[in-house]
């Protein structure tokens, strides 16, 4: 099979949607899949082609008896519900669905060809989740930076009063002197905190060629050394694509997105590290036509930090790229805002799927 029949011209314009579609003959072998197919069914463009549509799919029946029946003429066109059986992720429940079969043209060989379309029914209500927390994420970033601001200013004349209320108490009032050191010691902690929740806004973009790869090996030694005691009770494995390219970015702040993310995940898993079963994966991919936003862009990176942990806890899952949301004890809650911010600079987007045993978090990055 030649390559100018994996990808013929007319069917080119398919690539840019952002639904599922093929091009089916009338017995089910697909002669088209668009790039929104292929990864929605995580397969490439060549394994898809050789296949049966119908294989794909729950009810195999329905859709055999659909593809003939519009081929045929009997009807135009016909939609219905199904369950798509993923490629990789067959071992899952599935993805349901939305199916609309349309006559098209014959093709040159006089064959007819029928036009399959697969609306996801969960990708319209996450997408729309997706924008609103994408905007709820502004919206109380700028209300911490703005109350942070203002926490900030008088830290300094405060810390300064303290000390100076120290130096007259010296001589009479020793044990007096304490209450001076909680204030200053109090100050101190505020201070810092105040600072990081400024620090992303303040730091210039430092923009080179980064590799995703160099990064993710980084991120990997220095959450391995901090863990060297643990008697190899935690693995982190490696799942590249190496044939990803380089892009531009600022390598550092990179650097300090995923470790927050892999820090988490470590510690997550603490209990399990005692067990000696702990796992992190780092998984690269490359993905195609996605949504970031609203923006839409060809080609992207994905790095999937996967963990066998408990998971993000229920009553925090909604909320734990905003600042100040912690479900651990002594967490700050603003690592994952930090590297939603630093995603953000690089027009991406980080997101997160968990459940006990598996939680995913999703780092999406456009490609030039
Ligand atoms: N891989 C994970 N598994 C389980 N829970 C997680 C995971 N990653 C994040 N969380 C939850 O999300 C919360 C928020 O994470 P975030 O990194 O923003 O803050 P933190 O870790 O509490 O504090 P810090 O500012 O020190 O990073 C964590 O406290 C934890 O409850
Ligand atoms: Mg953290």
């Amino acid at each position: 099979m030649s390559d100018a029949h994996l990808l013929p011209a007319e069917f080119a314009g398919l690539d840019l949607l952002a639904t599922m579609v093929v091009v089916a003959r009338a017995d089910g072998e697909c002669l088209f899949a668009n790039a929104a197919f292929e990864n929605g069914m995580r397969l490439s463009r060549r394994t898809v082609q050789k296949a049966q549509l119908p294989d794909w799919f729950d009810d195999a029946q329905r859709l055999t008896e659909t593809l003939a029946g519009v081929a045929a003429n009997h009807y135009s066109s016909s939609r219905f519900d199904a369950l798509l059986r993923r490629g990789a992720w067959a071992h899952e429940d599935g993805l349901p669905v939305h199916v609309i079969v349309s006559q098209m043209d014959a093709g040159e060989d006089g064959e007819p060809r029928v036009l399959v379309e697969l609306i996801e029914i969960a990708q319209q209500a996450r997408q729309d989740r997706d924008e609103r927390s994408l905007d709820q994420v502004q919206a109380t970033k700028e209300l911490t930076r703005n109350l942070a601001h203002e926490i900030k200013n008088p830290l300094g004349g405060i810390r300064g009063a303290a000390q100076l209320l120290a130096l007259e108490l010296q001589d009479g009032n020793p044990e007096l002197n304490e209450y001076t050191q909680v204030i200053v010691h109090e100050v101190d902690r505020l201070q810092s905190l105040v600072d990081r929740l400024l620090a992303p806004h303040r730091k210039a973009q430092v923009v080179g060629d980064v590799n995703i790869h160099e990064i993710c090996e980084r991120v990997r030694s220095l959450v391995l050394i901090e863990h060297q005691n643990s008697n190899g009770g935690l693995r982190i494995q490696r799942d590249y694509d190496t044939s990803l390219p380089d892009f531009r970015g600022d390598r550092e702040q990179l650097i300090q997105m995923v470790l927050n993310i892999v820090q988490n995940a470590a510690q997550a898993l603490g209990s399990r590290i005692a067990a000696g079963d702990a796992r992190i994966t780092l998984r690269t991919r490359v993905a195609r036509q996605v949504t970031i936003g609203k923006q839409r862009w060809r080609l992207a990176l994905e790095l999937h930090i996967e963990d066998n942990g408990p998971g993000v806890p229920a009553e925090i899952r909604d909320r734990i790229f905003f600042p100040l949301v912690s479900g651990r004890e002594g967490g700050s809650g603003l690592g994952l805002t930090l590297a939603q911010t630093i995603a953000q600079q690089h027009q991406g987007m980080i997101d997160c799927e968990s459940e006990p045993g598996l939680t995913n978090f999703r780092i999406t990055i456009p490609l030039p």
